[in-house]
């Protein structure tokens, strides 16, 4: 979807398609050269969010990239500061003694990731790294290491790119900070 198919629904434009897939293309060329020499690190994209971000990563490594998926949850509303997930829908590979790498759309309080690495770890991953296209520093409530790392962007209630509200604009092409028209 375009810019323009949503334009009255959008604040402004933080990040330009162009501007993502750019970045995208840099952080590829880290991985490839970090993980130089080694088995392909599983990618694992956390549904649904990450799902577009994963697919335009996957698309800029000059190596076969083997994807999984995974769905969490955190119990019921208003609970996500609590830091409990569920998973909904668990990894088909098994990641023993496999890198893994872990594509997220967002880190906002930071509560999903820090869980799921310790999960991931705990099933014996060589190793287990984070790429995020976004990450909002004034919303984290704990700190994770992120080995790649898009654009900081401010705490406020963006869209596109992975990033829904209410299941929409998942498939806009860019980060916009939403309308407050729209949401209140
Ligand atoms: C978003 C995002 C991350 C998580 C980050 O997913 O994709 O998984 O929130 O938030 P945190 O850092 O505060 O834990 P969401 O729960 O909105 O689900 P979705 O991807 O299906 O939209």
């Amino acid at each position: 979807m375009r810019i323009e198919d949503v334009e009255g629904e959008l604040d402004r434009i933080l990040l330009t398609e162009e501007e993502i897939l750019t970045k995208l293309d840099e952080l590829a060329r880290q991985v490839e050269e970090d993980y130089k020499g080694k088995r392909v690190p599983l990618l694992v994209g956390v549904l649904k969010g990450a799902v577009v971000v994963l697919s335009d990563f996957a698309k800029a490594l000059n190596f076969h990239a083997e994807m999984d998926f995974m769905a969490v949850s955190s119990y019921g509303h208003g609970t996500k500061s609590s830091g409990v997930v569920r998973i909904l829908k668990d990894l088909d590979a098994d990641i023993h003694d496999r890198d893994v790498l872990i594509v997220e759309d967002i880190i906002d309080t930071g509560l999903t990731l820090s869980w799921l690495i310790e999960n991931l770890e705990s099933r014996g991953a060589k190793s287990v790294k984070v790429l995020a296209l976004l990450r909002k520093p004034d919303a984290m409530k704990v700190h994770v290491p992120v080995q790649y790392l898009g654009f900081d962007i401010p705490n406020e209630f963006v869209v596109g790119f992975g990033l829904d509200y209410a299941e929409k604009y998942r498939n806009l092409r860019a980060v916009a900070v939403l309308a407050k028209h729209v949401y209140s």
